[in-house]
């Protein structure tokens, strides 16, 4: 009797958040009709996150499927993908600015509307954690260049080379035709943002990256910007985004996804007018790339990409996204 009390008053506190099928697990009798971990909530944990990282979720997925928090989840999900240095677009092995430097950004995002984030970070291969920290251990939001820098060897974080053999290569060849101009196309634009729901429903959200390929030393895009490229509300859902950062940040786009969801659209619309919000505010400029995925408080996702040329896409169905609706979803 008290375990219905308690399920009523969840419904009719989140009245409108939480479905009542979703809150369909218990019976009449009060016994399980779900697994261990969804008999309070009756959410399902899921893990997405843009591209193909399907590393990322896979770890992810296994912080959730052992109970651990979302935010364990996302923090432990991005951090394969800054320790890939094959991938150079986010950690170790990223793309350097013009002047050789590897600049990384991230920020993290918890259920309570904490925060935290770094801009313009160099030598530490985990941003995002370096981030987490910031946000657990300072009263403060971001820290920038040095100082973020000097804050993460006092945390115990390791100075280490990020400029790989392979990027600097490439960098010196882009030096000799390039006239110093940052690139902007969708081969260089990787950035790894991510999304969980844990067994409590509770989201959180995570996004790192290495930033433009070349870009000027000193620039930061959307992805260590709450708001731009990650936004958590946990009564509403979370978005996150990938691309041409300057885009995101003029609309602040995760944020307003987040909102739309909030107004009652799916996070697949959400999604979608977000993109359309960008292309409005480019009517003479269809040579970037923009995505976003999204999450709602019932475990639902959206996900939606414009490319150069203005095509757009499902990311699922672009083969873009790791959509882990059928390998992760806990069933
Ligand atoms: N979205 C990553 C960046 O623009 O830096």
């Amino acid at each position: 009797m008290k375990r219905r009390k308690f399920l009523k008053n969840s419904s009719t506190l989140t009245a409108g958040l939480i479905s009542a099928p979703m809150l369909a697990t218990c019976n009449e009798n009060n016994t399980k009709t779900n697994g261990p971990d969804e008999i309070s909530t009756g959410i399902k944990p899921i893990a997405i996150c843009t591209w193909n990282f399907h590393n990322a979720t896979a770890k992810a997925w296994e912080v959730l499927d052992q109970g651990g928090s979302s935010l364990d989840a996302v923090e432990q999900g991005v951090m394969i993908e800054e320790a890939d240095v094959n991938n150079q677009t986010v950690g170790k092995g990223g793309r350097p600015d013009r002047n050789g430097d590897v600049t990384l950004d991230a920020c993290i995002m918890d259920k309570d509307g904490n925060c935290g984030a770094v801009l313009c970070l160099q030598n530490i291969a985990h941003p995002i954690s370096v981030a987490r920290k910031v946000m657990e251990d300072t009263p403060h939001v971001m820290l920038a260049g040095k100082g973020a820098e000097q804050f993460a060897y006092e945390k115990g974080f390791e100075k280490e080379d990020l400029l790989t053999k392979k990027s600097m290569q490439e960098w010196t060849e882009w030096k000799k035709t390039s006239q110093y101009k940052p690139i902007i196309n969708i081969e260089n634009h990787d950035t790894i943002g991510m999304l969980a729901i844990d067994k409590n429903g509770d989201i959180s959200g995570a996004c790192t990256t290495s930033g433009m390929a070349y870009k000027y030393a000193g620039r930061v895009g959307d992805s260590p910007i709450i708001g731009a490229g990650l936004f958590v509300d946990n009564e509403i859902g979370g978005a996150t985004a990938t691309g041409v950062g300057e885009e995101v940040v003029r609309t602040v786009g995760s944020f307003l996804i987040v909102e739309l969801m909030r107004q009652g659209k799916s996070p697949q619309e959400a999604c979608e007018e977000g993109v359309k919000r960008i292309i409005a505010k480019n009517k003479d400029n269809t040579d970037f790339q923009i995505g976003f995925i999204a999450m709602n408080k019932k475990g639902e996702t959206g996900s939606y990409c414009i490319q150069p040329g203005f095509t757009f896409r499902k990311y699922s169905e672009a083969g873009h996204v790791n959509n882990p609706s059928d390998s992760f979803i806990k069933t």
